[in-house]
């Protein structure tokens, strides 16, 4: 375990002052499919212990507003609220924050993982289904989703299923992301927003 955790990444993630080697999964994304720009305005979902958010901070978004079951370091900004994404309580105080919607939303949640393949996958598939319901009414258009997925059965029909509402889709695997886990990201660009 201790092996695991003082891995490169790791150990860069400390010496950089990030707050998490995830960082480096964010900026490997971002390397390949540029999506972080300044004056962006995003939506973090399971943003801590934070690593994401220093990568976002960087950049210098006009909003950030990052959500996680646990509580974000207490400050101004960015925006932080302590809730469960797939609760549409944890949407309404979303709501109340977030000016005219959202560029960008990123998603690295995943709930404790149990070890058994099925039950992670259909709890990342749960959170991920929660995100992309909401894209009507908080993503503008021509806006960005990444998620965090642990791939499995589901994975091909729920990107079959989101892609209609976007130009692009794609499924990558960043070099930082630890090959033995089935983690994947899920990217949908350019958002066409529903006309019902
Ligand atoms: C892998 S960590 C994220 C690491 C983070 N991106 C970073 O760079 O430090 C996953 C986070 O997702 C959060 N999470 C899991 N399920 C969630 C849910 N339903 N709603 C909000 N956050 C959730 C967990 O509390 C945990 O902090």
């Amino acid at each position: 375990m201790m092996e695991r955790r003082k891995d490169t990444y790791y150990k860069k993630a400390k010496k950089q002052g990030y707050s998490s080697r995830a960082a480096y999964k964010l900026i490997d994304i971002d390397r390949k499919f540029p999506i972080l720009f300044p004056g962006m305005r995003v939506l973090e979902i399971g943003s801590s212990p934070g690593g994401w958010t220093d990568v976002l901070m960087e950049r210098n978004p006009a909003n950030l507003v990052c959500v996680d079951l646990s509580a974000g370091k207490g400050s101004d900004f960015p925006i932080n609220i302590k809730g469960d994404i797939t609760r549409g309580e944890t949407w309404e105080r979303i709501r109340e924050v977030m000016g005219d919607g959202f560029d960008l939303f990123l998603s690295d949640a995943m709930a404790h993982t149990s070890g058994q393949h099925d039950r992670d996958h259909g709890a990342s598939v749960n959170i991920c289904n929660a995100i992309m319901e909401h894209c009507n009414g908080f993503l503008l258009p021509g806006g960005t989703v990444v998620l965090k997925q642990f791939q499995g059965d589901m994975t091909g029909p729920f990107v079959e299923k989101y892609k209609k509402m976007f130009r692009k889709s794609y499924i990558t695997k960043p070099p930082s992301s630890r090959s033995e886990s089935s983690e994947i990201y899920i990217i949908f660009s350019r958002f066409i927003p529903s006309v019902e």
